[in-house]
């Protein structure tokens, strides 16, 4: 048995965290037309900080990486002295913050790129509702395949972000290979019918992010960067066939990166694609020395219970962190949470149901 409880501190390779408890990465909205990091950022994540490990929201790479109306960025001078202002408040407080890597590649629209279509692993449409650009609700393109090249400065526009992140004052970075977005659309077979280097083979399919990773630990040792994935997801019109197969070899190679952990949507609350029975944190375990996050409609029962049992080392919230910043005291006193946000506020510009949740002890516990 690893562990015992959420609420013990844990050493997370060089970081002693004060407990086991993670934010979710969520994509808040509220950092401007020009995605430059500001000071209500600063206070929701400082509002957040009795988390063990806080996880930005998504954060694009290069203007080709942006999908997301109002997501912050990372890659001019303007964005890193905007997440400063974050990463100053959080440093105070003991907790280490990783800044969430994205690049959309499909789930993405023309109006982000001046009229040049969306890029992906190969020109496979996403099949899905409309995407909010800045331009209205529009139906999604077939994305243009990255070529050889494209892929190159790709790669390197990754290196360029984590280089940009450490000057931000950020303690480490994960690489968002989940949930549908680029790099995700080169690991699932769905999204990936390359014939060349980076489709096919698993190892092929690998590719991409093993590319990435290197170039993120160009910046950062292994101990402070993390991956994120979701075997079981189905959000943004994705699970291939032989999703078991992928991720179990995705796993078996991230293993030998000897990273600061692997943060894994295993549960099922955004859905499931059904090509199979689900994958658990029981079949990852065996695969993977290092430290595992579990995600994805957690409770405090059952992030205790999969603890206990040895399966994680460290559970993230998301949608329950939204209106309870204090959600790790909330849960070590058993005190209430309050109610879950409907989706209205969640992308919303400014601090409304953002940063006016107050907590528990304040003198009004609900939004002030
Ligand atoms: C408003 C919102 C924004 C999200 N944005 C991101 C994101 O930027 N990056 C990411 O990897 N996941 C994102 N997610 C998914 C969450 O990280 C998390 O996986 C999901 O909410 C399930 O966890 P929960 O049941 O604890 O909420 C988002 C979820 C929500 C509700």
């Amino acid at each position: 048995m690893k562990t015992s409880n959420l609420y013990e501190p844990v050493s997370l390779g060089n970081f002693h965290l004060k407990n086991r408890i993670v934010l979710a990465p969520m994509t808040r909205g509220r950092a401007g037309s020009e995605r430059v990091p500001n000071e209500v950022m600063a206070e929701y994540y400082h509002q957040r900080s009795t988390a063990g490990l806080l996880i930005t929201e998504a954060t694009v790479i290069s203007k080709q990486g942006i999908g997301w109306i109002d997501s912050p960025g990372i890659y001019t001078d303007e964005m890193v002295e905007g997440w400063q202002k974050v990463t100053s408040r959080t440093k105070p407080t003991d907790t280490p913050i990783f800044l969430q890597l994205w690049h959309c590649g499909r789930a993405s629209h023309s109006d982000f790129h001046d009229g040049e279509l969306p890029v992906s692993a190969s020109a496979i449409k996403l099949n899905g509702d409309q995407i909010h650009t800045p331009l209205g609700s529009k139906s999604y393109e077939t994305p243009r395949p990255l070529s050889l090249d494209e892929i190159k400065t790709t790669v390197d526009d990754y290196r360029k972000a984590a280089i940009n992140a450490k000057a931000a004052g950020f303690s480490g970075v994960e690489v968002h290979s989940a949930n549908g977005y680029l790099i995700n659309q080169f690991l699932d077979s769905k999204t990936n019918h390359r014939e060349d280097q980076y489709g096919g083979s698993f190892d092929n399919r690998f590719r991409f992010l093993k590319e990435v990773l290197e170039a993120v630990l160009e910046a950062w040792t292994p101990d402070q960067v993390g991956v994120r994935i979701s075997p079981n997801g189905v959000f943004n019109d994705m699970g291939g066939d032989d999703f078991r197969e992928i991720y179990l070899h995705v796993v078996k190679e991230l293993d030998k990166f000897n990273l600061c952990y692997l943060h894994i949507m295993d549960g099922l609350a955004f859905g499931f694609h059904e090509k199979g029975e689900p994958m658990s944190l029981a079949e990852f375990r065996p695969l993977y020395r290092g430290n595992i996050i579990g995600n994805c409609g957690y409770t405090k029962e059952t992030a205790e219970k999969r603890i206990e049992e040895g399966n994680a080392d460290l559970i993230a919230f998301g949608r329950p962190f939204i209106t309870n910043p204090d959600l790790p005291e909330r849960f070590r006193n058993n005190r209430p949470l309050n109610p879950a946000e409907d989706m209205s506020l969640w992308y919303t510009p400014g601090s409304e149901g953002y940063t006016d949740y107050a907590p528990f002890d304040a003198p009004s516990s609900v939004k002030t």
